[in-house]
């Protein structure tokens, strides 16, 4: 028997598996795609004598390589058996191609540490997911400390990193680092997402850029804690790992059982990390779950949170509805306030029916008042939360997450539930879906507002995986008994933003920094990996709550535009002619969104500009930002490496402020000179719609 060769083939790349006649399979490659009957040459072990003070069965880099058997690099399962069978390696894989050349499994079986591990691998267009499972085959527990989702291949000439880091107010805060024979690692414990880490990056290589060259993505599908790492190889490879952190003790699996890791989307681009996140887009767009199964434009929002906060007053509410319907308000959002005793922060997180000092008849009146004026009625929840001063925390104080003996750590004042208990599930389905039965509720805010610290259960063992995963089973519920509710995913702004979360929820709100030259930054970030359709973008008001910073209402527009638009402040504080530009906006956003939320290119045009494009190469919509003064004496020209060479354009500019100016450009001009735009004040936009001729 000689060895097998797997390949999986994109539309530009490809992925190849060597599985040797006797062992585990090894990564050969991924990367641009390779011809259809590409030899790969002799097997990997026949091209490497063994190297001098190394074991005489040399190990190569395996798609799921573990510890202790002659595997030095990071280990894809770290396991015991009460200290017994720490060790684990495996024979040939038994291969089954789900999709002949697209989708296969690799089974894989340790007799001795008495384990079977499943490893799945698709491609669609140049996206992969891997799914990774582990089962215990023995009688006796065994006990996972780390069980990677994907080990993935990066090629020698990886150079750098892109990751994201943050906080509260400063979401998607790009970090790039140098790799080199130091391993690089990023862990989030917070217990969800977290504001702090996104699950995923970008790898490039030395010479690509923005828009060319090779650059690979990963991202894991979870909402949890988690784990990445890359690390450089004894053969110049580096080895790209992510999956689940798991606590000490938390992923016990009986003799049977199962544990399925969070899935890996991942890709590979000839077209730099805009190429990387376009993959991704397709891959995200994909995973939504739409009522009736397909996205209807995006309204726009009204969310009542920056201008009301908890003061919630019902005339003035209803007042706020009106001048929302007039301006073109398509969703009227009831943030955080409406229920029992929630007049700060202090309280009734819990305690989920309508206080009747704000709402002496319920939500009914505003609710049908908003509904009345053509708008959708939307409402903020916070399910996993509660407060210590509250009713369901006076009733079922054993209800939170803690640890016998410890201090129960509030944050924001709140704990938070243990939902792995079902009575729980049941009571937070039970009153919110009262809420939505009774009332034109079609639009839940679920927030999230603090990290998972002595996530502890009622046996003292830790809770965060089952946290995460009951979660998504209540998301769930509400899905499947509400199907037309759609759900924006919050948690203090950004910190649960991923690709598990996006298969129950249709919107992010991105951050709880409305301020638009921040929101730039951290709308790149975002848009690395998330399509802009699902990125709730607000126009906020002026000086910025979060900043004190003020920025013109056309500015915050332009910046609003780049994803699911909104506005939150108090519409009607605003004098006549502001809200009448508000209102332009409004249309001009609803005239676009077709093309706002398509393909999407980002670039920085030079002294301080910055570029975003949506649409198609046929037809799209430019935003060119100039985020600082002027630095040069004279404007540089911006190059659009998005559209078609062979074609000429028709370029308008447009907007509420824009001056009319209509010219016609080749597109080869277009992407190698670039398009002249004029001199502009520093936090302004100009936008330009562009068709094909
Ligand atoms: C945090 C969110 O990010 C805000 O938008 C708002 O909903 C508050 N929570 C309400 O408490």
């Amino acid at each position: 028997m000689t060895e097998m060769i797997l390949a999986l083939h994109g539309a530009t790349t490809s992925l190849v598996i060597e599985c040797p006649a006797s062992g585990p399979p090894l990564w050969r490659y991924w990367g641009p795609r390779l011809a259809d009957d590409f030899a790969s040459g002799p097997a990997l072990g026949d091209t490497r004598p063994t190297p001098s003070f190394s074991l005489d069965e040399t190990l190569s880099f395996a798609v799921f390589p573990t510890f202790g058997l002659g595997w030095f690099g990071q280990s894809a399962l770290i396991a015991h058996r009460a200290g017994q069978d720490f060790a684990q390696g495996f024979g040939a894989a038994e291969v089954e191609w789900l999709e002949a050349g697209k989708a296969l499994r690799l089974s894989l079986v340790d007799d001795v540490a008495q384990i079977a591990v499943t490893i799945g691998l698709a491609m669609d267009g140049d996206v992969l997911t891997i799914s990774t499972a582990l089962t215990n085959r023995g009688d006796e527990p065994i006990d996972i400390g780390w069980l990677a989702s994907a080990t993935l291949p990066l090629p020698d000439d990886a150079a750098l990193v892109r990751s994201y880091s943050g906080r509260h107010n400063g979401e998607f805060l790009l970090c790039e680092d140098v790799l080199g024979r130091n391993i690089w690692r990023k862990e989030n414990r917070r217990g969800l997402t977290s504001h702090d880490a996104f699950p995923g990056g970008v790898v490039a290589l030395p010479a690509t850029s923005a828009h060319a060259g090779v650059a690979y993505g990963a991202q894991l599908a979870w909402s949890g804690n988690h784990v990445q790492s890359v690390e450089w190889l004894d053969d110049g490879r580096y080895a790209w790992q992510l999956g689940e952190w798991l606590a000490p003790g938390e992923m016990q699996l009986a003799g049977g059982e199962t544990y399925a890791t969070p899935d890996v989307i991942a890709t590979c681009s000839l077209a730099g990390w805009a190429g990387v996140a376009d993959n991704f887009h397709g891959a995200i767009r994909r995973l939504i779950h739409w009522p009736d199964g397909q996205m209807k434009p995006r309204p726009v929002h009204l969310n009542t949170w920056e201008g009301y906060y908890f003061d919630h007053d019902l005339p003035a509410l209803l007042t706020l509805a009106d001048a929302a319907a007039e301006v073109g308000i398509e969703r009227f959002v009831l943030d955080d306030g409406w229920f029992l005793g929630r007049d700060d922060d202090s309280s009734s997180l819990g305690d989920w029916s309508v206080d009747p000092r704000k709402y002496p008849d319920g939500l009914g009146p505003l609710a049908h008042h908003v509904v009345a004026k053509g708008m959708e009625f939307g409402l903020w929840v916070e399910p996993e939360m509660i407060n210590p001063n509250s009713d369901l925390f006076r009733a079922h104080p054993d209800w939170a997450l803690q640890i016998a003996g410890r201090p129960m750590q509030t944050a924001r004042n709140q704990l938070v539930l243990d939902l792995s208990r079902g009575e729980v599930c049941d009571y937070l389905f039970e009153s919110i879906a009262k809420l939505l039965r009774d009332l034109p509720i079609s639009y839940l805010k679920w927030d999230h507002n603090r990290d998972l610290v002595a996530a502890g259960g009622s046996d003292g063992r830790a809770r965060y995986h089952a946290q995460i995963l009951a979660a998504y089973a209540l998301f769930d519920r509400f899905r499947a008994a509400f199907p037309d509710v759609e759900i924006e995913a919050c948690a203090g702004g950004g910190g649960r933003i991923d690709a598990g979360i996006v298969q129950r929820t249709h919107r992010f709100w991105t951050s709880d920094c409305i301020d638009a030259v921040s929101r730039i930054t951290m709308q790149r970030g975002f848009l690395q990996f998330m399509p802009p359709e699902i990125m709730g973008s607000h126009i906020g008001t002026a000086p910025v709550h979060s900043t004190g910073r003020t920025q013109q209402l056309d500015f915050r527009a332009a910046v609003a535009l780049q994803g699911h638009f909104g506005v939150e402040f108090d519409l009607v504080k605003l004098g006549a002619d502001d809200r009448a530009r508000l209102g332009q906006w409004i249309r001009f956003y609803k005239d676009w969104r077709h093309l706002l939320h398509g393909q999407i290119w980002q670039g920085d045009a030079g002294d301080n500009m910055l570029w975003h494009a949506a649409g198609s190469a046929e037809e799209w919509i430019l935003i060119v930002y100039r985020m600082q003064p002027m630095q040069y004496r004279h404007m540089p020209p911006v190059r659009l490496p998005f559209v078609r060479l062979d074609t000429h354009y028709q370029i308008d500019r447009i907007g509420p402020d824009a001056p009319s100016e209509s010219r016609s450009f080749d597109g080869s001009w277009l992407c190698k000179a670039g398009m002249p735009v004029p001199p502009m004040m520093a936090e302004c936009a100009a936008i330009y719609h562009g068709k094909r001729l």
